[in-house]
């Protein structure tokens, strides 16, 4: 991506990640701040991952962008024991497949129809790929998949296009409730996390699983 200010849509900007990211963006670039929350201010936008044509349809309405940015996507916690066989519509791993993993991979490959030659995709998985929580079996099923997803799309992207993915550990900000469920686990600061995402964005690494 050559030097200069960029058009990026961040999904996921008025979470808890995003916030850092978005604070990192915007006063450089343009960013499209997109959520479930109904818009505020005119540079925000209404999307739901999970909704494939809202998702084609917004892209197709701001393009082109120079990146596609999300820290958004849901998973359920849950005991092991307490999680049954069930058909995918009926799981409790159905949030976390349809959302954090569907939703990104699904935004990611319908970016491809409006990012400028050279622009980058960048998603966020997180720690419990690879360390695992009590009651996290749905993230770390997710994550996992969206790491390793991300690693074999990087292969086949033409156009110079670029796809990482970021792996935080417990961001700063996050709800002492949330936080809970990460015992011994080691918290990182916002502009830390946000400078991973920077990376991702200007560095020209692809395929990449950013671990912090
Ligand atoms: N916080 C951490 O320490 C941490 C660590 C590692 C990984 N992560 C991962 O990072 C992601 C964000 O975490 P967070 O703590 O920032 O969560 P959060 O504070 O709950 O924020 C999530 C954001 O994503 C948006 N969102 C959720 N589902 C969406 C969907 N289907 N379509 C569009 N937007 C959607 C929400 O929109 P609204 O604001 O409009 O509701 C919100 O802005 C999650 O996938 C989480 O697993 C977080």
């Amino acid at each position: 991506m050559n030097s200069g200010p960029k058009k990026i849509l961040l999904v996921g900007a008025k979470g808890v990640v995003g916030r850092w990211v978005h604070r990192a963006l915007k006063a450089d670039h343009t960013v499209i701040a997109a959520g479930l929350e109904e818009p505020l201010e005119a540079d925000e936008l209404q999307l739901d991952l999970t909704d494939t044509e809202a998702v084609q349809q917004a892209l197709h309405r701001l393009g082109p962008l120079d990146a596609v940015v999300s820290t958004a996507g849901r998973a359920h916690f849950r005991a092991l024991a307490n999680v049954t066989a069930a058909p995918l519509a009926t799981s409790v791993y159905g949030l976390g497949l349809q959302d954090k993993l569907m939703g990104q991979v699904n935004l990611a490959l319908a970016a491809r129809e409006v990012l400028k030659p050279g622009g980058s995709i960048t998603l966020t998985s997180g720690t419990t790929s690879t360390e695992p929580i009590l009651g996290g079996s749905a993230l770390s099923m997710v994550n996992g998949a969206l790491e390793s997803w991300v690693r074999a799309a990087a292969t086949e992207l033409p156009q110079g296009w670029r796809i990482n993915v970021v792996s935080p550990s417990l961001v700063e900000g996050t709800p002492a409730a949330s936080c809970a469920a990460f015992p011994g686990f080691e918290r990182v600061s916002g502009p830390r996390v946000a400078l991973a995402y920077l990376r991702c964005l200007f560095s020209g690494i692809n395929g990449h699983v950013i671990r912090i």
